[in-house]
């Protein structure tokens, strides 16, 4: 087990960390082709010759003052340890980590930071994707709660770390998925305790496994022998809504909870290419719960890293891992009705050179019928970006990988996607779809790894195409047309909505795209939805130094992009050391939620509650004073 759990580290500097890409495959060829294309920027630093593929909107210099189409008055970036949102909007927070969902919950105890008992009955923690169901009349705010910093929850012990079997209790009830009911009173959002609908899932809830990997060897266990049934899920990142009233929460960094009591246990590459070893992030969970040390079950983990389907109307229901959407790091899960009624699911793979994937039902969806397992049956592909703004979708089936069912296609996508020559992109974080044409948008967050290391599997990063900058640390967001808009043709047309940057500190391609300037700049867009009116909203999960190649950037923060013009501004700024992820909105449009993640993750935090009290993470309300609607 690893000692010193790295506290200090964000989520991310604690990922590159414990699961470095392998660091010689190919290097030298990337380094040469790099180098080779420097020309561009006439030294320095690599980038691709063919300079950048960025969209028109992105290439012309906007001027906001002359032409702006929204109706805020742009906030300038800051540092404080509050939400701070334009003038004639106000904020409110809505849920807060450990907030009661019945009248037999226990009060949050801002020293313990609470118990397992008290976590089971209460709002789960670092909320994350969201969607707001309206079903007969009640509100219910449905929410990933990803995972939990240790230095926050664990503050009651010495090591910041859990030392007792209620510690790893509670941090397992602190995981999962929180639905909770809430209702206006006035202007001001609460709690409906003891809704009938409140309900938490959990690491240790029992789940269903569908689609074509249920049942495979690869998902049986001593526990499970028939690899259907699984206990739990975590590290539930970005989500979707499908039309048919459900919510997706999409696994994402499941690797990091399992754990070896052999020290000597040779993980096998399959395991290795997803990132799980034989210690675990700090979390323990192996030691009170043998599903998660991977010498007695190493087949446990093949049963996480898929997008799990919940029915928020039915508190019985079973969630359901639909293997068919493939097992990677999800980040969220776009959902799109084609014209033609087939369900396209597009989903991105968050890691350093990892892989944008689409899923293609083969029923159709109907209105008002009965669309249960749509998600069980179709079609899983990867994406390829061409260097000529051109770009497929390639199958991913026995035939094309030369694999041996499509259940083991499923559970191991990745290395399928590897097999049939997938573009190794710069961290593939949230999809949206446009809700009023064919195009869609993915955050790709940065990536410092471009065009110096191969990703897990060892596939190259080479600078080019969609990923044009080496050592990314900013982030893009690449956008797509489909072919005919027509989501399921396999041909696709790209370019980039925009490139983020510093043009205070950079004058090269570090300083971003046209549409960038000293007053809206920004890094690592990574949560990204539109709203009715065709507005992006951009969330962002970065460095929030403030200093050096961040100077100026302020704490983490929310954009709205207008992606006919290009034009970008910014809307909200988050807490200290925060990251501002997951946005829907209420069902008449006039509150538009926003969640605020792991303030003080590096302990310089007191938000939402003050001097005192422990950092929280949060679900805030945004209002428009007038009452109007919002996007
Ligand atoms: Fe959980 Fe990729 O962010
Ligand atoms: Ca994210
Ligand atoms: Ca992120």
């Amino acid at each position: 087990m690893i000692e010193n759990k790295n506290e200090d580290l964000s989520f991310d500097e604690f990922d590159e960390i414990t699961n470095p890409g392998p660091d010689v495959t190919g290097f030298e060829q990337v380094v040469e082709k790099a180098m080779s294309r420097r020309n561009f920027l006439g030294g320095g630093l690599a980038i691709g010759a063919s300079a950048f593929v960025l969209g028109s909107t992105a290439l012309t210099p906007f001027n906001a003052k002359a032409a702006s189409s929204f109706d805020f008055e742009p906030i300038p970036a800051n540092s404080l340890d509050t939400v701070t949102v334009p003038k004639g909007y106000s904020w409110q927070v809505v849920t807060q980590w450990g907030d009661e969902l019945w009248s037999k919950s226990i009060p949050f105890d801002h020293k313990t930071r609470g118990t397992g008992e008290s976590q089971e009955l209460a709002i789960g923690d670092n909320n994350d994707g969201m969607s707001l169901f309206t079903i007969d009349g009640h509100h219910l705010l449905v929410s990933n709660n990803e995972y939990t910093n240790r230095s926050i929850m664990y503050d009651n012990r010495e090591s910041k770390l859990p030392e007792t079997a209620d510690d790893i209790r509670k941090g397992k009830a602190a995981h999962g998925v929180t639905v909770v009911e809430i209702k206006q009173d006035g202007k001001k959002w609460n709690i409906v305790k003891d809704s009938k609908y409140n309900r938490r899932i959990t690491a240790d809830s029992p789940m269903e496994i569908s689609g074509p990997a249920r049942g495979h060897d690869l998902l049986k266990t001593s526990a499970d022998p028939s690899g259907t049934q699984s206990l739990g899920t975590w590290n539930n990142c970005g989500n979707g809504r499908t039309p048919w009233g459900t919510y997706l929460a999409c696994e994402e960094n499941f690797n990091g909870y399992f754990s070896s009591s052999d020290e000597n246990y040779a993980p096998s590459d399959e395991l290795k290419r997803y990132g799980v070893k034989n210690e675990d992030w700090g979390y323990a969970w192996a030691k009170e719960d043998e599903r998660f040390d991977i010498s007695k079950n190493p087949n446990e983990p093949n049963r996480a890293g898929y997008v799990v389907e919940i029915d928020p109307s039915d508190p019985t229901s079973t969630p359901k891992k639909r293997t068919a959407l493939g097992r990677f790091k999800h980040e969220n899960a776009e959902v799109v009705v084609n014209k033609d009624g087939h369900v396209v699911v597009y989903m991105g793979d968050d890691e350093r050179g990892e892989f944008i994937y689409r899923f293609v039902s083969k029923g159709k969806f109907a209105e008002g019928g009965d669309n249960t397992d749509l998600l069980d049956e179709g079609q899983l592909y990867v994406a390829k970006f061409n260097d000529d703004q051109s770009g497929e979708w390639l199958e991913l089936s026995p035939a094309t990988t030369g694999m041996k069912s499509q259940a083991e296609v499923c559970i191991h996508a990745r290395i399928a996607a590897s097999k049939v020559g997938a573009t190794t992109m710069d961290r593939p974080e949230w999809v949206a779809s446009h809700p009023k044409k064919a195009e869609i948008y993915c955050a790709l967050t940065n990536n410092k790894n471009r065009g110096k290391k191969p990703n897990a599997g060892g596939d190259e990063t080479p600078v080019t195409g969609p990923n044009p900058r080496a050592a990314n640390l900013y982030g893009q967001i690449v956008r797509w047309r489909p072919q005919d808009e027509n989501h399921t043709s396999n041909a696709f047309s790209w370019d980039l909505f925009v490139m983020a940057g510093n043009p205070t500190v950079h004058n090269d391609a570090y300083a971003g795209s046209k549409n960038i300037d000293a007053h809206n700049m920004f890094n690592s867009p990574d949560g990204i939805s539109f709203d009715n009116n065709g507005k992006l909203w951009i969330q962002t999960d970065g460095k929030y130094s403030n200093k050096d190649d961040f100077a100026g950037m302020g704490n983490n923060q929310m954009l709205i992009g207008d992606t006919e013009t290009g034009e970008i501004q910014r809307f909200l700024v988050g807490p200290k050391e925060c990251e501002v992820t997951g946005i829907t909105w209420s069902e008449d449009r006039k509150t538009v939620f926003v969640g605020i993640q792991h303030p003080g993750e590096k302990g310089d935090s007191t938000f939402p509650g003050g001097e005192g009290t422990a950092p929280r993470s949060v679900i805030v309300a945004v209002t428009k004073d007038d009452g109007t609607v919002i996007g």
